[in-house]
């Protein structure tokens, strides 16, 4: 094994420990095998970032090669069960794939599946998927009519905030699920999915409330409206008459669009 690919294994070992940013200017101590290998005493944080940049990268590109390969929604869910190129994967009990309606016309997407999803394998089955039902059920949309995603099919452990790496490495599989579901419109719960899916950095605030797009790979747009996250909701009930307004808003657009 040459040096090369020896530093390579490193990397992506720290990559796949959820370990995808360097801080300070010391090389770090190699993890695997004790004593430690040598060649990676000389590591540069240059050299480290690069590294994981590069792992990040191919787990990108092996997703959407994955996503390429799959036409319908089970096809993608056992592809997304087998893939390898996430760390969330080996602290998660189970892969939560979306759920719901595979014709919808509207999609949900919230952040990444909390303990009870982890449990059960099913998205937003926890208290705020409770509140979520509530809120479809009193707003004329029933669960079932529907389709719930997130854009991690895994629970990050302790539900510590995803890494922007494991978010890139995730995104195709919720682009997919779009694409194949062709909706007309996406429900954003919460404004990091929305970051993610619309790749901008604006608060929540200042996102809902107007209506924005999101474009499939058949080049169709959907409409979209990006609200609080159910979990926030349940923080800060003084907001929900905010959310209620946004998915009354969604309600009304698709009745209006139906006839
Ligand atoms: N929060 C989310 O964002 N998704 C879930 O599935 C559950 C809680």
């Amino acid at each position: 094994m040459n040096k090369e690919l020896s530093l390579q294994e490193i990397l992506e070992w720290y990559l796949c420990a959820g370990v995808d940013e360097t801080c300070g200017n010391e090389a770090f101590a190699p993890i695997p095998e004790s004593p430690a290998p040598r060649q990676a005493a000389g590591l540069s944080v240059r050299q480290a970032t690069t590294g994981l940049a590069q792992a990040t990268g191919s787990a990108c590109q092996n997703a959407r090669e994955i996503c390429a390969r799959a036409s319908t929604l089970e096809e993608l869910r056992a592809e997304v069960e087998k893939f390898e190129g996430c760390a969330l994967k080996m602290t998660a009990a189970h892969t939560v794939f979306g759920d719901g309606n595979p014709q919808a016309r509207v999609v949900f997407v919230g952040e990444a599946p909390g303990a009870d999803e982890d449990r059960i394998g099913i998205p937003f089955v926890g208290r705020s998927g409770q509140l979520l039902d509530k809120m479809l059920a009193a707003a004329g949309l029933e669960r079932s009519s529907c389709y719930i995603t997130n854009i991690l099919p895994w629970r990050p452990p302790g539900n510590r905030t995803p890494l922007d790496s494991e978010i890139a490495v995730c995104l195709p599989f919720l682009q997919r699920q779009l694409d194949i579901i062709d909706p007309d419109y996406i429900f954003m719960l919460g404004g990091s999915a929305a970051n993610a899916l619309l790749n901008t950095a604006e608060t929540i605030s200042r996102m809902r409330g107007r209506w924005l797009e999101y474009e499939k790979s058949n080049g169709r747009k959907a409409l979209v409206l990006a609200s609080f996250h159910p979990a926030y909701l349940l923080r800060t009930p003084g907001q929900k008459a905010k959310a209620w307004a946004d998915l009354l808003r969604l309600v009304s657009r698709m009745k209006e669009q139906k006839n």
